[in-house]
C-alpha cells in the first residue's frame, strides 16, 4: 500500500494534469515520466499502472485510442486498460500490429495504418499507430502498448524512445505484496 506521504505527492502532482500537445516531444516524454514516477510511487499493481499510464499519456496528446493489451496466454492479448473509443477483444499474437509487436518483442510505428497489411481497426478514424511490446523485471512480454492517432504519421523516434522509457516502469523490480484478508 502507498505511504500516507505518497498519497499526498500523488494528488499534488495530479492537480498538474498536463497537456503537453504543444510542448517538444523530447521534453513532453521527460515531464510525463517525472509525472507517472510521482503518482505511482508505492504501488506495485500492473493493472493500476495501465490504467494510470494510459490516462496520463491520453490526455497529454490527445491521442485517439490509449492503451495497453495484455497478455493473458500464450500466444493470445486481451484489451485491458485503455482510454478511448470500444477496443477490440482480444488479438493473437501475429495478427494486426498490436500482435506482430507481441511475437515480434519489437516496437512498431505505422505512419499510415492503410499501408499495414492486416492492421486491425478498431476506429475508422484511425490513421497512424505505434505499439510498444511490455516487459517485467524477467524480460517476460506481460503487455503491448498500444497508440492511435487520428493524424497521419503521427509517430516518430521520440515516440518510440519516449514510450520505450514510459514502459520500463514494468521492468523495475518490485515485491508484490500478499493480501490479507
Ligand atoms: N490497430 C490495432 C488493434 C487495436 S486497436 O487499434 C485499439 C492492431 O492492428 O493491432
Amino acid at each position: 500500500m502507498a505511504s500516507e506521504n505518497e498519497d499526498h505527492d500523488r494528488s499534488r502532482v495530479a492537480e498538474l494534469a498536463l497537456d503537453l500537445r504543444n510542448v517538444p516531444k523530447s521534453a513532453a516524454y521527460a515531464e510525463l515520466e517525472d509525472q507517472l514516477d510521482a503518482v505511482l510511487a508505492g504501488i506495485t499493481d500492473e493493472i493500476a499502472a495501465m490504467a494510470t499510464i494510459s490516462a496520463v499519456l491520453h490526455h497529454a496528446f490527445g491521442h485517439l485510442w490509449t492503451g495497453f493489451y495484455r497478455v493473458v496466454e500464450p500466444s493470445l492479448l486481451r484489451v485491458g486498460p485503455y482510454q478511448g473509443t470500444l477496443g477490440c477483444l482480444e488479438i493473437a499474437f501475429g495478427k494486426g500490429v498490436c500482435g506482430l509487436a507481441a511475437s515480434e518483442r519489437r516496437t512498431i510505428v505505422v505512419p499510415d495504418v492503410n499501408d499495414f497489411p492486416g492492421h486491425i481497426t478498431c476506429d475508422a478514424r484511425a490513421a497512424s499507430e505505434i505499439v510498444v511490446p511490455v516487459l517485467d523485471s524477467s524480460r517476460t512480454l506481460i503487455a503491448v502498448l498500444d497508440v492511435d492517432s487520428s493524424q497521419p504519421a503521427a509517430f516518430d523516434e521520440q515516440d518510440r524512445e519516449g514510450l520505450e522509457r514510459l514502459v520500463k516502469w514494468f521492468a523495475r523490480p518490485r515485491m508484490r505484496q500478499a493480501v490479507e484478508t
